[in-house]
C-alpha cells in the first residue's frame, strides 16, 4: 500500500497568552484521506491549535506546514488548501442561507451553481436554505458553515467542535458525511470533547490535556485490541512476578502495576489459568480482571477524569 502523504505537519508548536501556555510543544500530522481527532477536556488547547492552523493566531514558536507550504512564510498558498469552521460560525443574519453560501462561492471562480446545490444537499439544508439565517437553529448554522467550508473542495477540512448543537440524527449525518469526504481523499481535522463521537468518526485521535499532546491512538488498534492484559491483585506481587516470569516467561509478559497488582500480558494463558498457577504456588489472588484498553479508559487515565463531562 502507498504511504499516505502528509497534508498537515504541525511541529513543536507552542502558543502563550501572557503567562498561560495554551499549547505546549505540540506535534502531530494529518495524512491524506484521514480523519484526525483532537480530543480533550475544556481548556485543553484544541481551539488554540486549530486557530493557529487557520491563521487566526500566530504561534509563539514551532512550525506549521500545509501540503508542503510553510504557513508563516507562504500563508496564501498554504491556506488555499484549507476549509474551516472555527468556534461560532458567523453569517449575515438577514440574508438567506443560500445568499450566504453564494457570497462564499463568489470568492472561488471555479465553484458552480451545481456545486452550491450539491453542498446544500450534502449538509441536509435543502428545505430551509431560502430562509434568513436569523431564523436558523444552532445546528442549522453549523450545517451552513460546513457547506461553506467544503464548497471549494478543500484538501484539508478543519472543524472545531462540529457536533455542537446537532441532534443525534444530525450527528450521525455529519459523521457519515465526514467519512465519505475522507473516503474521497479529503483530510479532516476535527476537535471535540465528546469521546464517543470521536471514537466513531476518527481514524486517529490525539488526546490533549493542559496544552500538551499526551497520547495518540490509532482507532484500529483500539477496536481490535491485540493481546489481552490481565490485572491481578495478589498478597505478594514480587513472588507472583518471579513465579510467572520463571515458569511461563515464554508465554507471557508480566510486570508490576499500581496498588499491589501485577499486569500480565498474554494470549496463551487465560485468567483462570493464571489464577490456578498462583494459588497452587501458595499466592493469594484477591482480584483478577482483564484490563480494558478502551479509549475511554485511556482518556480518563490520562486526563485524570475530573474534567470529563
Ligand atoms: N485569547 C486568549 N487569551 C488568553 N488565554 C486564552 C485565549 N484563548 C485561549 N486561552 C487559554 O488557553 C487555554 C486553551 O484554550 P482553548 O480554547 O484552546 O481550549 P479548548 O481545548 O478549545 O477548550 P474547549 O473544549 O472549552 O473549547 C485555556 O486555558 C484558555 O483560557
Ligand atoms: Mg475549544
Amino acid at each position: 500500500m502507498r504511504t499516505a502523504a502528509t497534508i498537515l505537519d504541525f511541529q513543536h508548536v507552542t502558543k502563550k497568552f501572557g503567562k498561560t501556555i495554551a499549547v505546549n510543544d505540540v506535534t502531530f500530522q494529518v495524512k491524506e484521506g484521514e480523519v484526525y481527532g483532537l480530543l480533550g477536556p475544556n481548556g485543553a488547547g484544541k481551539t488554540t491549535v486549530i486557530k493557529s492552523i487557520v491563521g487566526h493566531l500566530r504561534p509563539s514558536s514551532g512550525s506549521i506546514t500545509i501540503s508542503s507550504y510553510d504557513l508563516q512564510k507562504e500563508f496564501a498558498d498554504a491556506i488555499d488548501f484549507v476549509g474551516a469552521v472555527v468556534e461560532y460560525p458567523m453569517h449575515y443574519e438577514y440574508m438567506s442561507g443560500y445568499q450566504n453560501l453564494k457570497l462564499t462561492a463568489n470568492m472561488y471562480p471555479e465553484v458552480t451553481k451545481a456545486r452550491i446545490e450539491e453542498v446544500i444537499e450534502l449538509v441536509g439544508l435543502q428545505g430551509r436554505i431560502d430562509e434568513p439565517v436569523r431564523k436558523y437553529s444552532l445546528g442549522m448554522r453549523q450545517r451552513l458553515a460546513l457547506a461553506q467550508s467544503i464548497l471549494n473542495y478543500p484538501q484539508l477540512l478543519i472543524l472545531d467542535e462540529p457536533m455542537n448543537g446537532l441532534d443525534p440524527l444530525g450527528m450521525r449525518d455529519l459523521r457519515n458525511l465526514l467519512r465519505s469526504l475522507a473516503a474521497n481523499g479529503m483530510s479532516i481535522l476535527v476537535s471535540s470533547h465528546i469521546l464517543e463521537e470521536m471514537e466513531l468518526m476518527c481514524d486517529r485521535i490525539g488526546i490533549m490535556s493542559h496544552g500538551y499532546m499526551i497520547a495518540e491512538r490509532n482507532m484500529d488498534e483500539i477496536h481490535h485490541a491485540q493481546t489481552p492484559v490481565y490485572l491481578v491483585r495478589v498478597n505478594d506481587p514480587e513472588e507472583a512476578l518471579k513465579l510467572l516470569s520463571e515458569e511461563y516467561g515464554e508465554q507471557l509478559h508480566a510486570k508490576e502495576a499500581v496498588g499491589g497488582r501485577i499486569e500480565v500480558e498474554t494470549t496463551l494463558i487465560s485468567a483462570s489459568q493464571i489464577n490456578r498457577i498462583l494459588i497452587k504456588a501458595g499466592i493469594e489472588v484477591q482480584e483478577i480482571h482483564e484490563k480494558k484498553q478502551s479509549l475511554e479508559e485511556l482518556y480518563l487515565q490520562l486526563t485524570g477524569g475530573a474534567e470529563i463531562e
